[in-house]
């Protein structure tokens, strides 16, 4: 049996919603399946690792049992050489190897290549977006920079790194008052709507801009989209993706997501008599009900951006649509969306075990893809010392 190991958890505002996605989306179907032995491995939040049975039941992470097992638990360390090895201390040293790890981390030294860098390192397959797509789709900056070279739109925007802004706050200021407000303030790498503000002067700049790099190195000042609807698109797949269902999450045109109504459930209103489902962003319609013309495009554009950006696996293309121009805009990109977007893949007619299944496919095939390359140049270079 393939030995599967799930990371989760880890140094990130997003380890507890980690723990769902990898208890309920990614080892509960793994189990149903018997194909593959699979193993927990779990990052504390102070960044210890651990692997124990008992952390695969969401019961000990909702009570303190969590803290009596990890008391008593051995934390585990990796080797790495060809491959990866837990190796767990104790009276008799044990060591597992690991066939395919699938990540589960959201985040901040998760989804955002941190990870990625680790595991390309020790050369394990791995599932989901690798550490290049991983990185520049985790920064808002940079993953915009890129979609637009293949033809997207984006808001206007300008990019800011903490350094310079600090150097000279008013030359950005001065900056963005060639952008037309409202305008949108966001640290550049977080996400669950941490440090965004909406200002309507360019006097509250200073303010929103002094908060986003409270909690980010860089930030973005940028004009946000006008009648608005927001669309977001699971995609999936290697070099031949393919989109979920388009999903219209519950918005307000004044006001934005923030982390209760996306993870907590609240404030989730029915939108007329449409069907809406509660996915990770609360309330959404699903599939959306707008113009089969709209909904083509929004597929068209995430499948888009998911190719530029380099993804594999699976990812989640969150797009701003202006209703009345109809002009769809690249917001962001999930390399690693909550749940897997399980929710939408069902009804899409893919089960939670497919996609699970599908995923581990997909990471043999970009594994074998990347072994192929020549990665040895031989060169008399030294020779000349
Ligand atoms: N340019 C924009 N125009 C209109 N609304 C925006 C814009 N940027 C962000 N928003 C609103 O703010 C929310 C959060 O911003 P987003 O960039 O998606 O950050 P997060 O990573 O926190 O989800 C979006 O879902 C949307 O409702
Ligand atoms: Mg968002």
């Amino acid at each position: 049996m393939k030995k599967v190991a799930v990371i989760f958890g880890g140094q990130s505002t997003e380890h507890d919603i980690s723990i769902i996605t990898a208890l309920s989306a990614i080892i509960r179907p793994l189990r149903l399946r018997k194909q593959y032995e699979v193993i927990p491995v779990y990052i504390s939040k102070t960044g210890t690792w651990y692997s124990e049975p008992e952390l695969t039941d969401v019961l000990t992470f909702q009570t303190s049992r969590i803290d009596e097992i990890l008391q008593k638990a051995k934390p585990i360390w990796l080797e790495m050489g060809n491959g990866l090895t837990l190796v767990k201390g104790g009276l008799k040293t044990t060591k597992t190897r690991i066939d395919i790890v699938f990540p589960a981390m959201h985040g901040t030294n998760g989804e955002d290549g941190a990870l990625m860098g680790l595991l390309q390192m020790s050369g394990v397959t791995y599932v989901g977006c690798d550490l290049r797509s991983s990185v520049i789709a985790m920064d808002k900056a940079l993953s915009k920079v890129v979609v637009q070279t293949a033809g997207i739109d984006v808001a206007k925007s300008i990019h800011i790194s903490k350094r310079e802004y600090q150097k000279k706050p008013n030359y950005f200021i001065d900056l963005a008052k060639a952008l037309s407000l409202p305008l949108f303030v966001k640290p550049t790498h977080l996400g669950s709507s941490i440090g965004i503000s909406r200002n309507s002067s360019y006097d509250e700049l200073t303010n929103a801009l002094e908060v986003a790099l409270h909690y980010d190195d860089a930030a973005l000042i940028e004009e946000a989209i006008p009648n608005l609807i927001e669309l977001t698109v699971p995609v999936m797949g290697n070099d031949m993706p393919r989109a979920g269902l388009v999903e219209k999450p519950r918005t307000d045109p004044d006001e934005f997501f923030d982390f209760s109504t996306k993870y907590m459930n609240q404030g989730g209103k029915k939108i007329g008599t449409q069907k809406t489902s509660q996915g990770s962003q609360g309330y959404s319609e699903l599939p959306a009900n707008i113009t089969k013309e709209l909904y083509a495009r929004a597929e068209k554009t995430a499948l888009a951006v998911y190719t530029a950006l380099g993804c594999m696996g699976t990812a989640r293309v969150d797009l701003l649509v202006d209703s009345k121009t109809d002009t769809v805009y690249f917001n962001e990109i999930n390399p690693l969306p909550g749940s897997l977007y399980a929710h939408n893949w069902r009804q899409a007619g893919v089960a939670p075990v497919q996609l699970v299944e599908e995923l581990i496919e997909l990471a043999i095939e970009r594994h074998a893809a990347h072994q192929e390359l020549d990665h040895s140049f031989s060169s008399n270079f030294l020779r000349q010392f």
